[in-house]
């Protein structure tokens, strides 16, 4: 099974299309800040969640229902795929519905390969993927930039070492973040 959740008027092929309001036409009416959900323990193999997650688990502990959620239904080997609006773009803070910021680093601490370095590194961050009990590991990830930076990256004016440094400094430079995650069981 497949599950495009949160799929608003972006329906997918060969998944189920999942979405809270019945407006949009869902193949399922769902909320997933309900639990538990409404699928079997590993019955997916892939999710995808565009521009969801910033909408959902503004207490933490319901967003923190909703990996674990993620996590039960998917099998071994599953994979998901993720994008949210950058937290320093205006696409996420014009939207009242935005309600947690999602970042790279804040996903990472779902995979349990990043909690055992943060471990033996002695950082402060909380290893979230052996307290939850889940494990997704990163496999890739990609930033889609915003103009000017885009064109200035494209044209070679700007390197790696200077984008490190604007996407620090400046809002508005990173417009969508993907993510693709591998579920571990
Ligand atoms: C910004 S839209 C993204 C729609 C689509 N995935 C896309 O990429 O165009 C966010 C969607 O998440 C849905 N959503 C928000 N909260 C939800 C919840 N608790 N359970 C299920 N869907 C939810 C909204 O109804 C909306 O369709």
């Amino acid at each position: 099974m497949k599950l495009n959740l949160g799929c608003g008027n972006y329906k997918m092929d060969g998944f189920v299309n999942v979405d809270k309001f019945a407006y949009c036409e869902p193949d399922e009416v769902v909320d997933l800040e309900v639990f538990p959900w409404p699928w079997a323990d590993n019955a997916v193999d892939e999710v995808v969640m565009s521009h969801v997650l910033e909408h959902l688990g503004q207490e933490t502990e319901v967003y923190f229902g909703i990996i674990k959620e993620l996590y039960r239904v998917c099998a071994d080997g599953a994979e998901v795929r993720i994008a949210v609006p950058h937290p320093r773009h205006d696409d996420f803070l014009n939207d009242p519905t935005h309600v947690r910021a999602v970042t790279v680093e804040a996903l990472a601490m779902f995979s349990k390969k990043a909690c055992d370095e943060f471990v033996a590194q002695k950082a402060a961050n909380t290893p979230l993927a052996h307290i939850l009990e889940v494990d997704f590991e990163m496999e890739d990830m990609k930033f889609t930039l915003e103009q000017p930076w885009l064109s200035k990256v494209q044209s070679g004016a700007m390197g790696d070492t200077d984008l490190l440094l604007a996407i620090r400094q400046h809002n508005n430079v990173i417009k969508e973040t993907s993510v693709k995650l591998r579920v571990h069981k």
